[in-house]
């Protein structure tokens, strides 16, 4: 188990300057017990390159929920093959789950917040949660500009909400332009459902295309009003 203290963290985030800086030091100080959480959007593809690049063997996970589409299946095994990288994919328990669609259907999402938080604390924040519970620390692809929440969170933090293991957060001062520039500078294989209006991907029934001017999230949950949409990975639902 890491051992650092606030104060240490404070001056970790002064000194690691660069997302590599954050990535190198997640190598060389938690290695084997840090893993990315990776959805394989714009953003996590970019830590991926950064991440083989530093440390071929650095692990990756992914929270396949059952309801991805085809696209994010494809980026996967591409970024499988381009990095020879093993993707440690976790599923949910399939007794939740079947309980879960025998009593709200299959489409429970749309019927009510509540439901879709079930569907999401089952298929994403339980697996989430049991892989967590292994590592000292996990890397995300989050970027400040996502959400209010996210806004005030910092390239390395004590994750409060899972035991206290370190959370790590290499591009959350970067721009939508900069992933974009990394990935083409780069030659970084990407979800091609960017291409079709998707700035931010999840599960299929879950997501849709944005129109020009919307903001970046807007075809997550589309259907639900509360601007500050999270699936629970990243903010307590108080469950
Ligand atoms: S969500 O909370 O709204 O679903 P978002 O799609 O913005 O999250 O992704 C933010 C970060 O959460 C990603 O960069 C990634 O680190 C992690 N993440 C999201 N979805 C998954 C997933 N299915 N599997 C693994 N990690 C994920
Ligand atoms: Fe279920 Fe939709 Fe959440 Fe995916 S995004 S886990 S389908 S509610």
């Amino acid at each position: 188990m890491h051992s650092i203290t606030a104060e240490q963290l404070k001056q970790l985030n002064d000194q690691l300057k660069t997302p590599q800086d954050v990535l190198k030091w997640a190598s060389e100080n938690l290695h084997p017990r840090v893993a990315m959480a990776s959805s394989f959007g714009a953003e996590d593809v970019v830590v991926i390159d950064m991440m083989m690049k530093i440390n071929p063997k650095f692990r990756i996970f992914t929270l396949d929920t059952g309801r991805l589409n085809q696209e994010t299946y494809d980026v996967m095994d591409k970024i499988r093959d381009k990095y020879n990288a093993t993707i440690e994919v976790m599923f949910p328990d399939a007794a939740e789950v079947e309980q879960m669609v025998r009593v709200n259907g299959m489409n429970l999402f749309y019927q009510s917040v509540g439901n879709r938080k079930l569907c999401c604390g089952i298929r994403k924040v339980h697996p989430l949660k049991k892989m967590l519970s292994t590592l000292d620390g996990w890397i995300t692809g989050l970027r400040a500009e996502q959400t209010e929440v996210r806004s005030v969170a910092h390239k390395m933090e004590i994750d409060q909400q899972h035991n206290g293991i370190l959370k790590i957060n290499p591009i959350i001062e970067w721009t939508w332009d900069q992933v974009w520039d990394y990935i083409k500078k780069n030659d970084v294989p990407y979800n091609k459902l960017h291409d079709k209006g998707y700035p931010s991907i999840g599960c299929e029934p879950c997501t849709r295309a944005i129109k020009p001017g919307e903001p970046l999230r807007a075809g997550r949950w589309w259907w639900e009003d509360d601007s500050q949409k999270e699936c629970g990975l990243h903010a307590d639902h108080g469950k």
